[in-house]
């Protein structure tokens, strides 16, 4: 049968349904990847939360993780520098609160008391994201810096063994992620 005899109306409606038909598809394909992301990808998922293994961390030294794309300095310190940390006042601080967005891990805005931002009660253990409050160098540790914590070699922010601000242009101590302790030897950051 040609076309021209085809009963009128038949072509037009193919046309129509196979229209209708690719738009469904289109429609489809558009919607699915709008819906997948609102659903976080396995490797962000999995980002958003790491286990780290301390037990090879020994006391006066510290280890740097990426966790979602920041150095993580997790520093097991001695006692000299958990003496030292705990016998600043805070009148001498320059940024003497650590707000719930700064430290998570609090249940409320605290003074920025070493014993508030310490994993443990003996303040062995301080979990501290890397980036100094400046304009976001990485500041060096290692007992740097004229408070023997860590120094900002970018513009010379000085840390104390806390890392708490104390000296330069950085208007706030380095922030503490979300951190807890899962057995003895693994830290849960996020
Ligand atoms: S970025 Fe650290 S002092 Fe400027």
């Amino acid at each position: 049968m040609s076309h021209a005899e085809e009963p009128e109306g038949t072509r037009r409606d193919f046309l129509y349904y196979a229209t209708a038909s690719a738009g469904a598809v289109a429609a489809g394909a558009a919607a699915w990847p709008l819906i997948n992301q609102m659903n976080p990808s396995a490797d962000v998922l999995a980002l958003s939360s790491i286990r780290v293994d301390i037990s090879g961390v020994e006391v006066g030294t510290q280890l740097t993780v990426n966790f979602q794309g920041k150095p993580v300095f997790i520093r097991r310190r001695t006692q000299e520098e958990i003496d030292e940390a705990r016998a600043v006042k805070l009148e001498d601080l320059v940024d003497p609160i650590d707000y719930k967005w700064e430290n998570p891990n609090l249940e409320e805005d605290s003074p920025a008391l070493d014993e508030n931002r310490t994993m443990d009660e003996k303040g062995e253990w301080l979990v501290m994201i890397g980036v100094c409050t400046h304009l976001g160098c990485v500041p060096l540790g290692g007992r740097s810096g004229d408070f023997g914590g860590w120094f900002c070699p970018c513009h010379g922010s000085h840390y104390d063994t806390s890392g708490r601000i104390r000296k330069g242009p950085a208007p706030r101590n380095l922030d503490i992620p979300p951190a807890r302790f899962e057995g003895e030897s693994t830290i849960v950051l996020g």
